[in-house]
């Protein structure tokens, strides 16, 4: 299996954590696993080189502090193994423009930079996030919900490979956990809990210090009523907090309302706060401890790039031959 996570933020967010990263944990140990922070996708919005190279250690430092084991599983960064890039220019040759300009994630960020302004890069992300995929012949990719149709894109372009050119790629399912494939922005229930658009106060990064945590909580916006109850349609701020709950605890949502019955609102956030204090606070420990080594941390990342180039290359190898490209000499 493989997944990725982007070093845009200083911090991965409950959303990725409970929507994704927290799947890895338990995939390392039934899984060939492959996990990769994708510092070229991160371009695509143009960081601060400084700030990038500090937040790819960041993103490296928390997979290793949330429990990921280099023994166990490969870590490594995007840009450290070519052959993404390789892959991503032959997948991009079977790409139509159509189906790229389908791809809602594109609509939505170009959708920031107004008419014509967004980078070609980001139009062709999804592909390269394909090429991540299908180098490493994963079964089974661990996602949010968001990234459903990057998925079916990829497995399209496999499908299409493999039609053309002879059989060279698995194709991949999406693993999406039921119950926190979309957590929401703790301000604006209505949208995804998001690095590039949810304001400060919509997100509680893993990273955070406990006060700023609690406050967030505290004031997450909630319907005018008072049970505790999950209701999609009517009560999405409350629903929210009780999936948070919920997969934080182990506690059925059912469970939990029964918990809360008649108590209101105040005591069931103070609950939900001291849960996602309690998750994150060890997860920060150790990635400050992580980071206060950057060469250990650094030689971590280069053995996961030497495991991850090792199978990358044999993929590529075939997918060179079989597009007809002349053997290297
Ligand atoms: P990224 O960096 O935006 O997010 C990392 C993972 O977190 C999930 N996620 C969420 N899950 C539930 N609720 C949310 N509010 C939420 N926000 C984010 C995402 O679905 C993702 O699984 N394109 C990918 C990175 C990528 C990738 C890959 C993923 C590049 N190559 C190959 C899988 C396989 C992305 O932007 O993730």
């Amino acid at each position: 299996m493989l997944s990725g996570i982007q070093p845009t933020a200083d911090s991965f967010h409950l959303g990725n954590y409970l929507g994704a990263v927290r799947q890895w944990v338990g995939m390392q140990d039934t899984h060939e696993a492959f996990y990769c922070v994708v510092d070229l996708h991160a371009i695509t919005v143009q960081p601060d080189p400084k700030e990038l190279r500090h937040r790819t250690r960041v993103a490296a430092a928390q997979l290793f502090a949330v429990g990921l084991d280099p023994e166990r599983c490969t870590v490594f960064v995007q840009s450290h193994v070519p052959e993404h890039s390789e892959l991503a220019w032959v997948l991009g040759s079977l790409t139509s423009m159509g189906e790229a300009s389908r791809m809602t994630q594109f609509k939505d960020k170009s959708a920031k930079y107004g008419e014509g302004a967004a980078g070609v890069g980001l139009f062709t992300y999804p592909i390269l996030q394909a090429a991540d995929i299908l180098l490493y012949q994963a079964h089974q990719v661990p996602v949010g919900a968001d990234q459903k149709q990057h998925l079916e894109l990829t497995r399209d372009l496999a499908q299409r490979f493999n039609h053309r050119l002879g059989q060279t790629f698995r194709l991949p399912e999406p693993f999406i956990m039921k119950g926190v494939e979309k957590i929401y922005d703790l301000q604006d229930p209505s949208a995804k809990m998001s690095k590039s658009s949810s304001s400060p106060q919509g997100i509680l990064d893993v990273l955070e210090q406990p006060g700023s945590l609690r406050k967030k909580v505290m004031r997450a916006i909630t319907d005018t009523g008072s049970e505790v109850k999950a209701d999609e349609a009517d009560k999405p701020g409350i629903t929210n907090l009780l999936r948070i709950q919920s997969a934080l605890t182990g506690v059925p949502v059912p469970d939990l309302e029964q918990r809360y019955a008649g108590q209101g609102y105040g005591a069931f956030k103070k609950d939900v706060a001291e849960t996602v204090v309690e998750a994150f606070t060890p997860i920060r420990e150790r990635t400050e401890a992580l980071l206060a080594d950057e060469d250990q941390l650094d030689r971590l990342l280069a053995i996961g790039a030497e495991r991850a180039r090792a199978v990358a290359g044999e993929t590529m190898a075939q997918v060179r031959d079989r597009v007809g490209f002349l053997p290297r000499g």
